[in-house]
């Protein structure tokens, strides 16, 4: 058979690849992760806040007080972004520093910090694409109920106006919200993330009301001029174990819409799939579903950011509980993938990234799509000697996932660039810093930056536009 036959579903290691011209090349970070200088600048608490100091809460009682101290050596890491030819630059605004109680006036200290990283950015001419919500809701809404209360997404939709009133004479793309599955599910379902709630009912809630939030925000971006808006989910590649079997093929359908058609169906103006009202009826009357939210949430889209890692592979048995991240999935097993996995143990499987988006333009077409998050974790070590850090099955995940992207857009799919994650190394949520995502080492005690061999990798990866074929 020949290459150009088999190279839509398996990619041909061997053979260069050329992205179209045009193609954005990044990074992508987030505020709590990297930014430390917590109570700096008038800065409030936010939900990560209180949960990282939560005792057992996050990996070894990490927390983001300091992380990578972006917040004070900004300057630096855009000169680094620069050396490594970044032509994007995805970072997220931490709401806490803009509104430190999550509404009323912004904190003009707050909002300065970001004019001039935005600025920084201009200067080494790296386009910033802005996040308004990676996670960081301020500890006062979450006091009021957090996602779970309907106010919560008008107090966002403000939010995003002051943030565009100041940058919005710079930055031309935005992101609302990312990973609102994980910041719902992970939050107030199974309570693995901030704010640590294990209520079902209330994970529903917040679902929908994140994405009133979304709809709300669209709006008032719009109303104010923005240039192209966008949301990044982390849709899941979800099959079943046996594709022939009609009860495991039943159970990814279930898991498809619990993870991805709840959020694109309404986004896409199709409101929320049935089968999905029927699980959510199990444990709530989704009273909080109000007329007009349909139209609100499916407010148009001029990109679709997804974030990709890894697949997800089910199968129907029978007495199996259900996952706490996924209320609803009695019955139905996660199953291990053979083959490499990750630092965090993920699966390893480029294919399922190209079969997930020939997917999302084939049922959600229409919307740009960005990769605003790939990457892996690997126990990554500095050696002083050489002063190198060698990750060699980094470079080799990203290269497979780069091809994985360039077959999806082979087969007609239309992705705009694609920005890894991450940067730097940094606080991984519930696992601390303990888990190493940047393609920049960052060695804590000193804060001190060392590109590692992926790093270099990537610039060669950008300067050429592509890969190379394997040796
Ligand atoms: C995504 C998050 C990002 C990072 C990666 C590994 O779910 O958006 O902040 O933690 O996973």
């Amino acid at each position: 058979m020949s290459t150009q036959a088999t190279s839509h579903t398996s990619p041909d290691m061997a053979a260069p690849v050329t992205f179209p011209p045009g193609f954005v090349w990044g990074a992508a970070t987030a505020a709590y992760q990297i930014e430390g200088a917590a109570t700096v600048d008038g800065r409030g608490a936010s939900i990560w806040d209180t949960f990282s100091h939560t005792p057992g809460a996050v990996h070894d009682g990490d927390t983001g007080d300091t992380a990578c101290d972006h917040y004070h050596r900004y300057p630096d890491d855009v000169a680094l972004m620069a050396r490594l030819g970044l032509g994007a630059y995805r970072f997220s605004i931490a709401w806490p520093r803009i509104q430190p109680r999550g509404s009323g006036p912004a904190n003009p200290a707050g909002l300065d910090f970001y004019d001039r990283l935005v600025d920084s950015l201009f200067g080494h001419g790296i386009e910033p694409i802005v996040t308004l919500y990676h996670w960081d809701l301020p500890q006062a809404l979450e006091d009021d109920g957090g996602w779970a209360t309907r106010d919560t997404a008008y107090r966002f939709a403000e939010y995003a106006a002051l943030v565009h009133e100041r940058l919005g004479d710079r930055v031309h793309r935005w992101i609302t919200l990312n990973e609102p599955w994980c910041a719902a599910f992970l939050g107030y379902a199974s309570g693995i993330h901030a704010p640590g709630r294990t209520d079902p009912a209330a994970a529903f809630a917040a679902a929908h009301h994140l994405l009133l939030g979304h709809g709300l925000a669209v709006r008032s971006l719009r109303d104010a001029g923005a240039g192209e808006i966008g949301i990044t989910l982390n849709p899941a590649a979800v099959r079943p174990a046996d594709p022939s079997a009609e009860d495991d093929a039943a159970a990814a359908r279930t898991i498809d819409g619990l993870h991805n058609r709840i959020f694109l169906d309404p986004l896409f103006g199709r409101g929320y799939p049935a089968d999905v009202v029927d699980v959510v009826r199990r444990f709530t009357d989704p009273a909080w579903m109000q007329p007009g939210d349909d139209d609100i949430i499916a407010a148009p889209l001029d990109l679709l950011g997804v974030n990709y890692y890894t697949p997800t592979v089910v199968a129907a048995r029978a007495g199996t509980p259900p996952s706490a991240v996924y209320p609803g999935s009695d019955g139905i097993e996660f199953q291990a993938v053979p083959g490499p996995v990750t630092a965090m143990g993920w699966p390893i499987e480029p294919a399922s990234f190209t079969t997930l988006l020939t997917r999302l333009a084939a049922d959600y077409s229409g919307v740009p799509i960005w990769i605003t998050e790939n990457g892996a974790a690997f126990d990554d070590h500095h050696d002083p000697a050489t002063d190198r850090v060698a990750d060699p099955d980094r470079i080799h995940y990203l290269d497979g996932h780069l091809r994985a992207v360039h077959a999806a857009l082979s087969a007609g799919v239309d992705v705009r660039g694609y920005l890894v994650w991450s940067l730097l190394d940094n606080f991984e949520w519930a696992e601390g810093y303990r888990k190493r995502f940047g393609i920049v080492f960052v060695h804590y005690p000193t804060q001190n930056r060392v590109p590692k061999d992926s790093a270099r990798w990537y610039q060669a990866v950008i300067n050429r536009g592509g890969l190379p074929g394997a040796p």
